[in-house]
């Protein structure tokens, strides 16, 4: 697979946005802002807010017109996409239908000819219907926007890169020719594919960008929410009205959801971009297909526009395949990991035929000048590990042509492990991709021993040691064999150290078939509160093992202690466990960097870190893991007051 790769997916395109990780982290989540100072914002639920006298209240008076989670979201996308302003609403539609009412009767919208089925839908069946002069262009040929721009047009509607044919529309080169011919004209980006990591469309020139957030902004397939944001004051005040007036506004729940979503956003794009790059590689190459269109190829007609344009390139992958339907349909039929499923940009990897599922609703004759044919098939490439994303379109498209540094390696299939493990669709009725929260706390029904026990934390809590686990198990057992290992591996996270030679045959409290123990420790545990989940926002602990025993009397003691999480808990913290591995990568690059600086800074005395050469277990620790977390401990120069002067001067941390 490694000769389908280039070096760098981002290379040639623009710079990452300055202190994007750093603003989708912080912006909008102040604790100051609350008494309580929680570090992670709290969902409010309440509808009505109390008014010191009347008209005098405290920002926020009905939930619908203002909410103090949703405002946390607005603002942290506002920082994202370079933006004064942003509005939160209850769909992608809800955001297009919400701009729409900016405009009366008579007017005109020009809209690209290749947009999202449901946009088409909207301006055709529902705007076009109550007297908008609605007209559809290729915004990719510049003159046939000049050709298309009329007296009465208001609204220029861009969508780049399409959805299905991904074409890339050049958003300062249509804005420019826009705002020349009426600087009034509102050119509005649905910026839904590219997101506020690969793309800024203010600051290309466009009024607005708006999102369908259902997709990569949210990013679990959990939240279904549009996005809008702008500069222009007048155009937020109208629209913000319009908020409140149409009423289309998300819950609060879905608001936090968004808002945690974000947190990985950096990380799950550039990972959705490698992945992606390589599918595209491997499909470009392969003779059972006939042509790919993917922005990050160089044989893609606008790649030197979009390296221009964006900081690189979402999971979206269009391509035709040799043959006819049927060939798409056993192509699609025979996907393993990914689902055949309408949507996209989620942890997931999916797949869908545009002309019998998304773009339906677009008129025959003009799916077949868009070149929405029956061989067209879309993909969403997920987070899954890049190996298991390509051997599935290796398998599918056999099925289809059938018928006619110094660490140790990361472990096999790890993302795509958390990702589809325990998440089967089978398992429920509806098909779900994304578990359901079960709530119900009963279900309709068609060993007691006596055991020693050694305890390891590694590393140590807070002067980081590391434990050798298999030297202490050996010892441990060699002198009892019954006697309990049990190793709490919650700074290391699954990730970065497996306890196991075997997958966990039993996992209790919610455990995912991804905490194993090779290491010759009988129990692996887990503070899940920490990195497991690492989102700040769950309180839970993880039990992993083998013994199949010890598995029964525990699950015993799980049941008669009563010490169970919630489902809605559970649900959070596997929704966690999806960006698990980009999270602890990101962990480590960013800790290394910062211990690095930190020995060579004469202000320090010592810097205790696992990942460092100077650490007493360095050896062991490269030996037993596979990297290190983001904890460091390290000991400043001085006395107390120095430490509590730093701790108190920080501002990011
Ligand atoms: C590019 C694009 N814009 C807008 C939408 C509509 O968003 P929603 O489904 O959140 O209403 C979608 C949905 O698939 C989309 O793909």
């Amino acid at each position: 697979m490694a000769s389908h790769k280039q070096n760098d997916s981002s290379a040639g395109f623009q710079p990452v946005f300055k202190s994007f990780a750093t603003d989708a982290i912080h912006v909008g989540s102040e604790p100051e802002q609350w008494n309580s100072m929680a570090v992670v914002p709290p969902i409010s639920l309440s509808t009505t807010f109390k008014q010191h006298e009347p008209g005098k209240h405290a920002g926020f008076e009905y939930s619908r017109s203002g909410n103090p989670t949703r405002n946390c979201l607005e603002r942290a996308v506002a920082a994202l996409d370079g933006a004064q302003y942003c509005l939160a609403v209850a769909s992608g539609l809800a955001a297009t239908l919400t701009i729409t009412h900016l405009f009366k009767a008579g007017d005109g919208i020009l809209c690209m000819n290749d947009v999202y089925g449901g946009t088409n839908r909207y301006f055709r069946k529902i705007a076009a219907e109550v007297g908008l002069d609605v007209s559809f262009a290729d915004l990719t040929k510049l003159e046939e926007l000049k050709a298309a721009l009329k007296p009465n047009t208001k609204m220029v509607w861009i969508e780049t890169p399409t959805n299905p044919t991904m074409k890339v529309v050049d958003i300062q080169g249509c804005a420019d020719i826009v705002h020349e011919h009426n600087k009034d004209t509102i050119v509005v980006v649905d910026n839904t594919f590219m997101s506020a990591y690969f793309q800024r469309p203010l600051a290309l020139g466009a009024d607005i960008c708006m999102y369908s957030a259902t997709k990569y902004m949210n990013g679990h397939s959990d939240v279904v929410m549009g996005l809008i944001s702008l500069n222009r004051e007048d155009l937020y005040e109208r629209l913000k009205f319009l908020q409140n007036a149409l009423g289309a506004v998300p819950s609060p729940f879905d608001c936090y959801m968004c808002n945690r979503g974000l947190k990985t956003l950096h990380l799950r794009m550039k990972q959705h971009f490698k992945n992606a790059l390589a599918a595209a590689q491997f499909l470009e190459a392969d003779p059972r297909v006939d042509r790919v269109i993917f922005p990050g190829l160089p044989s893609h007609p606008q790649y030197e526009l979009t390296k221009r344009q964006c900081t690189g390139c979402p999971g979206m992958i269009t391509f035709y395949i040799k043959g006819k339907l049927e060939h798409a349909s056993t192509f699609l039929s025979s996907l393993k990991l990914f689902a055949l499923a309408e949507s996209l940009g989620g942890y997931e990897s999916l797949a869908e035929h545009p002309a019998i599922m998304t773009h339906a609703s677009v008129p025959e004759n003009e799916r077949k000048e868009l070149g929405i044919s029956d061989t067209l098939i879309r993909l969403s490439v997920g987070l899954e590990d890049e190996e298991d994303i390509i051997a599935d379109l290796d398998q599918a498209l056999s099925a289809a042509n059938d018928s006619s540094a110094g660490f140790q390696p990361a472990f096999k299939s790890f993302a795509t492990d958390a990702i589809h493990v325990g998440s089967e669709p089978e398992q429920w009725n509806s098909m779900a991709v994304v578990p359901p929260i079960s709530l119900s706390t009963t279900f309709k029904q068609h060993s007691p021993g006596k055991h020693a026990m050694l305890w390891i934390e590694t590393p140590t809590n807070p002067t980081m040691k590391v434990v050798d686990i298999q030297g202490c198990a050996d010892i441990v057992h060699e002198h009892n064999k019954d006697t309990i290992v049990v190793v709490d591996n919650t700074f290391m996270s699954a990730y970065f150290q497996k306890l196991s030679v075997l997958l966990n045959n039993f996992t209790i409290f919610l455990i995912p078939g991804i905490a194993p123990l090779a290491l010759g420790a009988d129990i692996c545990m887990y503070s899940a509160t920490k990195y497991m989940n690492g989102h700040t926002d769950v309180v839970m602990g993880l039990i992993s093992l083998n013994r199949g025993d010890l598995y029964e009397r525990l699950k015993f003691l799980q049941s008669e202690l009563g010490a169970v999480p919630s489902p809605f808990d559970c649900y959070m913290c596997n929704r966690g466990l999806k960006t698990l591995h980009l999270r602890m990568k990101q962990h480590f690059k960013n800790a290394l960097a910062a211990a690095q600086f930190l020995e060579a800074d004469p202000r320090v005395e010592r810097v205790v870190f696992p990942g460092l050469p100077s650490h007493p277990q360095y050896e062991l620790t490269k030996r037993q893991c596979t990297g290190c977390p983001g904890m460091i401990t390290f000991y400043i120069k001085g006395k107390l007051e120095h430490a509590s002067t730093f701790l108190s001067s920080l501002k990011v941390l």
